[in-house]
């Protein structure tokens, strides 16, 4: 019998804590930002949901889908729906998502990139279940940035500076990661024309089908 929760519930609990409270700007502005005003939305690597959930506040034409491989992370994404009807979220990994072709409007994943073991496999299929025209947004924390005053909430002067750089420089993506990431994404179907740009503290790449 386990005495001590797994790693991944720990995991779960750390960000549910942590990122997931101060970094509730930075999901609104992706959430504003992502160019969906009605139809199916999918967060790839949902965590606590905040994507999802924040990309369908004040959009009741939006049904957003959150999938995560994490069941942990997935319970707290369900506390922290609140009932919001216009969200769901399900157990799925990212190479191989349960829905129909052409689905969805519009696609997000943050901070998830750096754990995918087949990112060519997660671009193939966001790719397959965008419709034609929408955009596959991939985030994530630039270790080099600069701490923006407003992504980022604080409680008096929780989180330091020094915290929040050392989380980047640690969970974030290093230039020649991120070289290669983009170089994967040049080369699925989602075809040469990436965008790449800084948004925030995160850079992202705009992948359109
Ligand atoms: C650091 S958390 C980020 C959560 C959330 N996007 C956020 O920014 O608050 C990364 C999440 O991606 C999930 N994940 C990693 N690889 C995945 C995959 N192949 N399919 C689905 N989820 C994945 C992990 O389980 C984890 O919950």
């Amino acid at each position: 019998m386990a005495l001590l929760p797994d790693r991944r519930a720990l995991t779960a609990l750390a960000y549910q804590l942590g990122p997931a409270r101060y970094y509730q700007p930075a999901y609104r502005f992706i959430a504003a930002d992502c160019g969906i005003e009605r139809g199916s939305f999918l967060d790839v690597g949902t965590g606590p949901g905040w994507i999802a959930i924040r990309v369908a506040d004040g959009r009741p034409e939006v049904d957003a889908v959150g999938i995560d491989t994490s069941e942990a992370m997935l319970e707290y994404a369900e506390a922290n729906k609140a009932g919001r009807l216009n969200v769901t979220f399900r157990k799925m990994d990212a190479v191989n998502i349960v829905y129909p072709s052409g689905t969805f409007a519009a696609a997000v994943a943050v901070q998830a990139a750096h754990h995918w073991t087949d990112p060519a496999a997660v671009f193939a299929e966001v790719h397959r279940v965008l419709e034609d025209g929408a955009t596959f947004w991939v985030y994530e924390a630039d270790p080099d940035a600069e701490v923006p005053a407003d992504w980022i909430a604080r409680r008096g002067p929780f989180p330091p500076d020094a915290w929040v750089k050392r989380q980047w420089r640690q969970y974030g993506m290093a230039a020649d990661r991120w070289a290669a990431l983009k170089a994967t994404a040049e080369a699925s179907p989602f075809g040469p024309d990436i965008v790449d740009e800084t948004h925030g503290f995160y850079r992202r790449l705009g992948c359109t089908k």
